[in-house]
């Protein structure tokens, strides 16, 4: 079991990590004012877990399991619930369970009082590689994911891999995107993820979570706001996003991996990647997604990509593309050219080109 330590310039936050982390940490917390988040599913299987932890007698908040839980009126039920239980500014909040669980337990517990303490368990593989650390908590609004946010560090994570054993497959595809987006920014990951026999074998998940958390919370740590350096981490976002937008149905990792294979065609147009290395990542992205989709009217679903919050205006698509091992390259470029190319490598996966 390891401890990492993110550091930001107004807060610190301790990752517990690896096998036996929740029975080590959780029953520390007992005793003190909490307040446990989570969703139908993940209380459908833990609740015992839960029970026998901090107590049956913990006020806990469970939301329906999926994203339509991300608003603000769950929001403020959670909000709601944490003034009848009577929180003061000492009390800790409980995230436990995935993504959104996270997002909006995260932002309750930045709202409430001003401020109390929050305390992040994920339970999903993209939760415990990805959106429990770093600190952005959110709500969809208007149909805008993430539209009210704030950054908002928790003060510890636990990350139990043994969670991972009750996820579906589908959950696991997703985690799986978020990891070998990471692969594609880190050397190390990306060995690992090439040299692996099984991607889907839990042990193997389960021993790369801390090379993952890692690697966010380093990126996190040198720039909290996302001004500089935490850009990188949307690599695959912007076509992933506004396909995700468009056609739907798969987990959001899996449209973060489809989103890559096209964003590195058209690095691979302006002489960016290429060779063994696309090769491998290729490979990895076709391990998770068998087929990458060649979908029709992609130049109209595209579109979105325009509005994405990494472009600076001018009618031009940002994006963050694969370059060599551990190296991304920005690419701005205008979005007439950028539908051109989406289009053209749909043709080629069609095979009409
Ligand atoms: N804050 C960030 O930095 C960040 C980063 C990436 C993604 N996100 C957000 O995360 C959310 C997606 O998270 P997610 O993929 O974890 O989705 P999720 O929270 O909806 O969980 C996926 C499903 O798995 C179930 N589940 C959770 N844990 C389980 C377990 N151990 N066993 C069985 N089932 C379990 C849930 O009930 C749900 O049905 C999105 O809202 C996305 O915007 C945030």
């Amino acid at each position: 079991m390891k401890d990492i330590i993110l550091k930001t310039n107004t807060s610190e936050s301790v990752i517990h990590c690896g096998e036996g982390a929740f029975e080590k940490y959780a029953p520390l917390l007992k005793g003190i004012q909490l307040f446990i988040v989570t969703d139908k599913n993940v209380f459908g299987l833990y609740r015992r877990l839960l029970w026998d932890t901090f107590g049956n007698n913990v006020p806990i908040k469970i939301l329906p399991a999926g994203e339509t839980s991300k608003t603000q009126r769950y929001l403020l039920e959670i909000i709601q619930a944490m003034a009848d239980a009577e929180l003061t500014r000492g009390s800790y909040v409980i995230a436990f369970g995935g993504g959104v669980v996270g997002d909006i337990a995260g932002l309750a517990a930045s709202l409430y009082m001003r401020g109390v303490h929050l305390v992040q368990i994920p339970t999903t593989l993209l939760s415990q590689v990805d959106s429990s650390v770093g600190g952005k908590t959110a709500v969809d609004f208007k149909k805008i994911k993430n539209l009210i946010g704030a950054f908002y560090q928790p003060e510890q994570v636990i990350v139990e891999p043994s969670f991972l054993k009750t996820l579906p497959a589908r959950e696991i595809r997703c985690g799986l995107g978020e990891i070998i987006k990471h692969g594609a920014l880190e050397q190390s990951i990306y060995k690992k993820l090439i040299s692996a026999e099984n991607l889907f074998d839990l042990d193997f998940l389960g021993a790369l979570v801390e090379d993952n958390i890692r690697f966010k919370a380093g990126v996190v740590s040198a720039d909290e706001r996302e001004t500089g350096l935490r850009k990188i981490l949307n690599l695959g976002h912007t076509t992933g996003h506004a396909l995700e937008l468009n056609y739907g149905r798969k987990s959001h990792g899996e449209f973060v991996l489809i989103g890559m294979y096209y964003e590195m065609y058209i690095a691979q147009c302006f002489g960016l990647g290429g060779g063994v290395y696309f090769d491998n990542l290729v490979s990895l992205i076709k391990t998770v997604i068998k087929k990458v989709p060649a979908y029709e009217d992609i130049e109209t679903a595209v579109i979105s990509a325009k509005y994405d919050k990494k472009n600076t205006g001018s009618s031009k698509v940002t994006l963050v593309v694969p370059n060599t091992e551990g190296r991304s390259a920005e690419l701005s470029i205008p979005f007439d050219e950028y539908a051109k190319l989406i289009t053209e490598c749909r043709d080629i996966l069609k095979g009409t080109k």
